[in-house]
């Protein structure tokens, strides 16, 4: 296609043949790749290559010549410029279609899968408004996420984009976003701002990452006198690389959801799943069709999978590293009911080998991005479940993995869901079913 050079920049007009990870659309010049943000699949572009390696270049988006179906006016003025989001100009249906893809071709090129499963889509209910969690930069009564990695490169540095609402955020978190960039005024050495609020409660859970101490007195002050009675709880927490470690704490550092029928208590420190509209759906995707026997729940946090899945099974133990959230589950096992559940902290090779000597009819993995590490796959490659369940919020740690695992020989992937808990952002999260191929 037409190349022209204008003082130096090289402009290039490409097809885009499809996006891939990280939401990046591809399209194809001269027998190389160029990667192209803000693009849809099948429109014709114009870009400015701004990276030219050897086998592949990444280019800014110019002007979009002929437009594909799939485009869409984007509804956040900040986007294009917010880190945040990398898809909201693709219909949501297109979005869908699109992550689906990405996930089997990871599947395919980074582990080498050879027979993929059926893999099905599962939407989420509404594309904006789902996000019960929000990780906040703040400076001085500038409050946003980072801007987009490309700027930042450009720059050298990355900028807080200051918003006013942010429209993935569940609607009471942005309530919160005039009374936020108010307190950063007032303490100038406020970094971050991460907000977990519950919408079976409508309670919020504040943490303030500062560079300095905060103390119990301004923490009183903060919450009495900056936010709404419905934020229970405000910590003071300083961060040591990717830790936060709690200083102090007023109010109440928990609170509840409600999902599947049943509650969970949610320390200020556990994880919990972001998008409250896919809760039930979620739990109801990993839960057994049949009874099952003694299953192990590796990553299992506040015991959001551990507890509906004990319902269905012999017995379930869970582990997670996060202290916090063992004694969530624990708690979470008791208001629930369910004795055949125990709960320890542990890594989940640490927790695979106690099990060494048992049948182990199921184990799951919900991992963070990083996926398993060398010495989960060599303790599960001696366990030997019957199954594993997979759950996923990277596919390609979870392709590195999925075709170590696959390589031993001994299981079948029998089924993998997209379920999409991050519309308008690249994250593809899926559940990923293996079962043991019969001996013999
Ligand atoms: C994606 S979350 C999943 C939590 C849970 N399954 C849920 O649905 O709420 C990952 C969990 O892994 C835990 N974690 C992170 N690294 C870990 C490790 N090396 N060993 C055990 N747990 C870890 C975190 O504390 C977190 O609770």
């Amino acid at each position: 296609m037409e190349e022209k050079k204008n003082d130096q920049k090289k402009v290039l007009q490409l097809k885009i043949d499809k996006l891939v990870s990280g939401g990046n659309g591809l399209g194809r010049h001269e027998n190389k790749v160029y990667f192209v943000k803000y693009t849809a699949p099948n429109e014709l572009v114009e870009i400015e290559v701004i990276k030219e390696k050897k086998d592949y270049g990444e280019g800014r988006l110019l002007k979009v010549i002929i437009p594909s179906n799939s485009r869409v006016e984007p509804v956040c003025p900040h986007y294009g410029v917010c880190g945040g989001c990398q898809l909201q100009h693709i219909s949501y249906e297109e979005q869908v279609r699109q992550k689906v893809e990405i996930f089997k071709e990871q599947l395919q090129r980074v582990g080498k899968v050879k027979e993929l499963p059926p893999v099905e889509a599962i939407p989420s209910p509404q594309p904006y408004g789902y996000r019960i969690r929000a990780q906040f930069h703040v400076d001085s009564g500038k409050l946003g996420f980072v801007e987009d990695e490309t700027l930042r490169e450009i720059k050298g540095y990355g900028d807080i984009v200051d918003i006013e609402t942010c429209p993935v955020l569940h609607p009471r978190i942005n309530e919160l976003i005039p009374d936020l960039k108010r307190v950063s005024v007032e303490y100038r050495n406020l970094r971050e701002v991460h907000i977990t609020y519950s919408p079976n409660r409508d309670e919020a859970l504040i943490k303030l990452i500062a560079e300095d101490r905060l103390t119990k007195q301004d923490l009183h002050r903060v919450k009495n006198g900056f936010l709404p009675p419905w934020v229970v709880g405000v910590g003071s927490y300083k961060r040591i690389g990717r830790e936060l470690i709690r200083q102090e704490f007023v109010g109440r550092d928990y609170t509840f959801i409600s999902a599947k029928g049943f509650t969970y208590r949610v320390t200020a420190e556990s994880f919990v799943q972001n998008n409250y509209l896919l809760w039930d759906r979620f739990i109801e995707t990993i839960l057994p069709g049949e009874r099952r026997g003694y299953c192990l729940d590796t990553f299992c946090g506040i015991g959001f999978f551990t507890i509906p899945f004990s319902e269905h099974a012999f017995f379930v133990e869970g582990s997670d590293m996060n202290h916090y959230a063992i004694a969530d589950a624990n708690y979470n096992a008791k208001i629930n009911g369910r004795p055949n559940t125990l709960f320890l902290r542990a890594t989940p090779s640490q927790h695979m080998k106690r099990h060494l000597d048992k049948e182990i009819d199921t184990v799951l993995f919900d991992p963070p991005r990083s996926g398993l590490d060398r010495r989960d796959l060599e303790v599960l490659k001696e366990l030997q479940p019957d199954r594993i369940v997979y759950v996923s919020c990277n596919p390609s740690t979870l392709a590195r993995d999925l075709g170590k695992i696959l390589s031993w020989g001994i299981y079948r992937y029998d089924k993998a869901y997209v379920i999409d808990l991050f519309p308008q952002t690249a994250h593809i999260e899926s559940v990923n079913f293996l079962s043991k191929l019969p001996e013999g």
